[in-house]
């Protein structure tokens, strides 16, 4: 699921084209970790935002992303959108799965005819999603940018799974696709494991074994 949520977000949605910058929040988590790498193949220039130094050195040395930017170490809007343009110059394609100030930080950076895919909003999922003050805001970017936001939805896609297969099978097949999973053990655990992905304890997807 979150192969293909990835897959057809970036792809369907974000359209990467050689040379364009795609930033991904979220990017060390099961999606965005696999819509970097999907970016990097598409051709683009591609910066994760994440918690941590140590979830920014993966995504540098291991995925190999052109910057990494540190949430946590940039901890407001004003600092993080200084940080990012810095590195990347403005934005081309952004794959939101945070939501909150992180996004706030982006969109201004935007360039000419991005496109914003909103996957998710983990940031405000306990307590904020319906909060005006983080809402919608700072669209009159989108006017003169001439850019798209675009909700998905990876059920939406289900019926097109062998299309995705065909292409990335071979890619995870050769070991070129890193998915890192963190593994929680026993049922009882559920949910400080559920409640450990608002704290970012987890690299790649997160599974309870039981
Ligand atoms: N549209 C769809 O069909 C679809 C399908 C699957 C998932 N999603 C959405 O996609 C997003 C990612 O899902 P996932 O399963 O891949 O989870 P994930 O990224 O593996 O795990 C969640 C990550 O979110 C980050 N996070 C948590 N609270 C945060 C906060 N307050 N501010 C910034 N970052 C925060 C943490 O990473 P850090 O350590 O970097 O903070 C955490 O590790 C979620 O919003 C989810 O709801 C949507």
């Amino acid at each position: 699921m979150p192969g293909r949520t990835a897959w057809f977000g970036l792809m369907d949605a974000g359209v990467p084209k050689p040379g364009e910058t795609l930033v991904v929040s979220g990017a060390a988590g099961a999606v965005g970790s696999l819509v970097a790498q999907f970016g990097k193949r598409a051709g683009c220039r591609v910066f994760g935002i994440a918690g941590g130094a140590r979830k920014c050195r993966f995504l540098t040395d291991t995925l190999k992303l052109d910057g990494a930017i540190d949430y946590r170490a940039n901890s407001d809007t004003a600092a993080l959108a200084a940080e990012l343009k810095r590195l990347t110059g403005g934005v081309d394609v952004y794959f939101d799965n945070v939501g909150g100030w992180i996004t706030d930080a982006v969109i201004p950076l935007i360039k000419r005819r991005a496109r914003i895919i909103i996957c998710g909003a983990i940031s405000q999922y306990q307590g904020g999603l319906d909060r005006p003050d983080m809402g919608p805001r700072l669209l009159q970017h989108m006017l003169y940018q001439r850019a798209t936001i675009q909700g998905i939805l990876a059920r939406d896609f289900v019926h097109r799974m062998d299309e995705m297969k065909a292409i990335v099978a071979p890619w995870v097949q050769r070991g070129e696709i890193v998915f890192e999973e963190t593994i929680v053990d026993g049922f009882d655990n559920l949910p400080s494991a559920l409640n450990s992905l608002f704290e970012g304890k987890n690299l790649g997807k997160l599974l309870v074994r039981i």
